[in-house]
């Protein structure tokens, strides 16, 4: 499986002023979680051993061996003895694979782009509020239209909460409660690695299924369009990026957020490739 480039290095970056989370915050959420994690062990280990004491066996035995839906008889993930015509199983499998791969990301990007929608503030709020709704549907479509291909070609798609966290190769994204300007500095980020990601399956696909290969084409032209209205307010009349030279969310966010508290153009942060 190849991992995707949206990715960022699990464990998280530590906060900045641009994100509003607290010390404290964390801490009592760590706290908590840890609470509550120590409650779910104990009380999933007493079920597992009940469980396990009547079938004669230890606890630590009965929690590997606790079947999910998928390791009982009425319920599989394995790829089906069909896939689309002419394609070989092989060949199904491996596009179905690619293809869950772009659904864990614009899963992702949905939960995002929701997140930015609900907790963007500032002077620009109804303008980026508004804008991202259409975004949020026209990826939901998206998703839809790939889970469905992943079982046309015979595979198991699946969005579930744990699936995109195990599936995924980055971490959350970082900004919370933000300025407009600094989610757009970040969500450009996002839909740069998105889309690179779609881009290299486009290319990975092309000999083994052009009929995939023609639905990731035409997603990427939806999301570089959704790409472009972000990337339109940090742009200025020359070119340039008020994010440039930011390769992460949170550097993003900052870059963006210094320029418009300096009142600076962004002229002068063109990069050589004059891409960013
Ligand atoms: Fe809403």
């Amino acid at each position: 499986m190849n991992s995707t480039t949206r990715s960022k290095p699990k464990p998280k970056p530590a906060a900045t002023a641009v994100k509003t989370k607290t010390a404290n915050k964390t801490a009592n959420k760590t706290a908590n979680k840890t609470a509550n994690k120590t409650a779910n062990k104990t009380a999933t280990n007493s079920a597992n051993k009940t469980a396990s004491n009547s079938a004669g066996t230890t606890g630590a035995a009965a929690l590997e061996r606790r079947p999910r839906a998928s390791a009982s008889r009425v319920s599989s993930t394995r790829q089906a003895s069909f896939t689309v015509p002419t394609l070989s199983l092989e060949d199904g499998a491996d596009v179905a694979e690619r293809l869950q791969e772009r659904l864990i990301s614009l899963l992702d990007l949905s939960l995002t782009l929701k997140h930015i929608h609900w907790n963007v503030v500032g002077p620009n709020f109804i303008g980026v509020h508004e804008m991202l709704d259409p975004q949020h549907a026209g990826v939901q479509a998206m998703i839809d239209d790939l889970a469905e291909r992943v079982a046309t070609l015979g595979a198991v798609p699946s969005g579930l909460p744990g699936r995109i966290v195990d599936q995924r190769t980055w971490t959350d994204y970082d900004l919370d409660r933000a300025d407009s300007i600094a989610h757009l500095g970040a969500l450009d980020v996002v839909y740069q690695g998105v889309i690179s990601d779609h881009r290299r399956e486009i290319d990975e696909v092309d000999d083994l299924d052009p009929v995939s290969q023609d639905l990731l084409i035409g997603q990427a032209a939806i999301l570089e369009k959704y790409h472009w209205m972000v990337r339109s307010h940090l742009a200025d009349w020359a070119g340039g990026m008020s994010n440039a030279g930011a390769d992460s969310e949170l550097g993003a966010a900052q870059a963006v957020t210094n320029k418009s508290r300096s009142g600076t153009g962004s002229r002068s942060g063109r990069s050589a490739d004059g891409r960013r």
